[in-house]
C-alpha cells in the first residue's frame, strides 16, 4: 500500500475524488424543492447529522466509524421544523430521523408500543392492532406533526455514508441554498471523520489477513468550512459544532475555529455532558465585555441532566434551547422580524 501522506486543499479533494453516482438527481430534487421555498418566503435550515464511515477497500468490506448516532440533529430538525423554518435534514444513512427517532431506540421499541386484540367483526378472524392506552397520547402527538410536516413538504430529507458523500453532498447543497442568502442556516451537527483513504490508495480488493500487522496511514479530510464560507454560502448564518472529550480545550478550539473560518458561531460540546450542556461562542462584536477587550463571547446553555434520562420519561430537550436561542440570532442576522 501506498504510504505518503496528501494534504488534500478542499479544491484537490474534489478534483482527485469522485462523486456519488446519484448526486446530479439528487440536487436536482434539491433545487426544485428550494425554489418551492423561496416561493412561500421560508427561511431554510440545512441540518448535517450523523456519522460519516472512511472505507477501507474499493469493494468495501472494512470500514472505520465513529460514535454519532444522530440524536442532535434529528433533535434539532424537529425544533427548527415547530419554529416554522424548511428543513433540509442530510444525515448518514441509518442514523436518527426526526420523528421516527422517537420509536426507533432501543429504550423505546415500536413493536412495545402496539397490541393483538379480537376483533369479533373482521370478516376472516384477523386481529386487530391498536396502539397500547399509556403511549397513546405521546404517538399521537407526535404523529400530528409529522404528518403535518409531510402535508407542508417542508422537511427534505437527504443521505450520506461515506465522508466523501458527504463532502459532495455538502458542497452541492450549500451551493443550492445559497440562493436564500441571508435566510439559509447551516447547522452543521454531523461528526465528520477527520482522515480517510483517498480512493487512489484505496485497496482494490478485501484487505487480505495472515501476513502480520495492519498498517495504514490515512490523509487528512481537507477543512472545508473555510471554502464553505468563502465560495459555497453567501452570507447565510453558518452554525459549526466543536466535539471534544477534554473540556479544557472545548472554548480555545471553539475560538479558534472561529478565527480560522470566520463564520457566525461554534458550539462546543463535551461528548459526556452534551445532552444538558454545551456553549455558544460568537466573535465579539461589540458591546458584551465592558473592557472592549475580549474577542469572543461565550454563552452556557444548561438544562437539568435528571430531566434528560432517555426514553419516555424525557421530558426536555437541550436541542430545544438551542434551537430557540439560534432563531433569535438569525433573525438579527437576517435583520427582519421572524
Ligand atoms: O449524533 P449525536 O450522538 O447526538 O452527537 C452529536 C455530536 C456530538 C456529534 C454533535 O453535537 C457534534 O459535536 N458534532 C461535531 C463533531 C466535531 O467535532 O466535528 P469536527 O471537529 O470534525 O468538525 C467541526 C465542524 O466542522 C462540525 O460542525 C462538522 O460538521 C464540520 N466539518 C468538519 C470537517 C469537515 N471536513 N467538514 C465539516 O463540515
Amino acid at each position: 500500500m501506498i504510504t505518503e501522506p496528501t494534504s488534500f486543499s478542499a479544491e484537490s479533494y474534489f478534483a482527485t475524488q469522485s462523486s456519488p453516482p446519484n448526486l446530479g438527481q439528487e440536487i436536482q430534487r434539491v433545487r426544485e424543492w428550494i425554489q418551492k421555498q423561496v416561493a412561500a418566503g421560508n427561511r431554510v435550515v440545512l441540518v448535517t447529522s450523523g456519522g460519516t464511515t472512511v472505507p477501507l477497500e474499493l469493494n468495501v468490506v472494512r470500514f472505520l466509524d465513529n460514535f454519532s448516532a444522530g440524536n442532535r440533529g434529528a433533535t434539532s430538525a424537529e425544533y427548527f421544523l415547530k419554529a416554522g423554518y424548511a428543513v433540509i435534514f442530510m444525515h448518514r444513512q441509518f442514523s436518527l430521523q426526526p420523528f421516527s427517532r422517537h420509536y426507533s431506540h432501543s429504550t423505546n421499541p415500536f413493536l412495545d408500543m402496539l397490541e393483538i386484540e379480537e376483533d369479533d367483526n373482521s370478516p376472516d378472524g384477523t386481529p386487530r392492532i391498536s396502539v397500547t392506552p399509556e403511549k397513546r397520547a405521546k404517538l399521537l402527538k407526535t404523529l400530528t406533526v409529522y404528518k403535518a410536516v409531510q402535508a407542508s413538504g417542508t422537511l427534505f430529507t437527504l443521505t450520506f455514508v461515506t465522508v466523501n458523500d458527504y463532502l459532495w453532498l455538502l458542497r452541492a447543497v450549500s451551493q443550492e441554498l445559497s440562493v436564500l442568502r441571508k435566510k439559509a442556516m447551516y447547522y452543521l451537527a454531523a461528526a465528520v471523520s477527520d482522515f480517510f483513504l483517498p480512493k487512489q490508495k484505496m485497496s482494490e480488493h478485501k484487505i487480505q489477513s495472515g501476513k502480520g500487522n495492519l498498517s495504514i496511514e490515512m490523509d487528512q479530510v481537507p477543512k472545508i468550512l473555510k471554502t464553505m464560507v468563502d465560495e459555497w454560502t453567501r452570507d447565510g448564518y453558518i452554525v459549526s459544532f466543536q466535539l471534544e472529550t477534554d473540556p479544557e480545550l472545548l472554548i480555545p478550539k471553539a475560538r479558534a475555529a472561529l478565527e480560522r473560518y470566520g463564520h457566525q458561531i461554534v458550539i462546543g460540546n463535551d461528548l459526556h455532558r452534551r445532552k444538558f450542556e454545551v456553549v455558544f461562542v460568537t466573535p465579539n462584536t461589540g458591546g458584551h465585555q465592558t473592557d472592549g477587550s475580549a474577542q469572543y463571547v461565550e454563552t452556557w446553555v444548561r438544562i437539568d441532566p435528571a430531566l434528560t434520562y432517555p426514553g419516555i420519561q424525557q421530558i426536555k430537550e437541550i436541542e430545544e434551547d438551542i434551537v430557540d436561542e439560534l432563531v433569535k440570532r438569525h433573525t438579527t442576522w437576517i435583520g427582519e422580524p421572524q
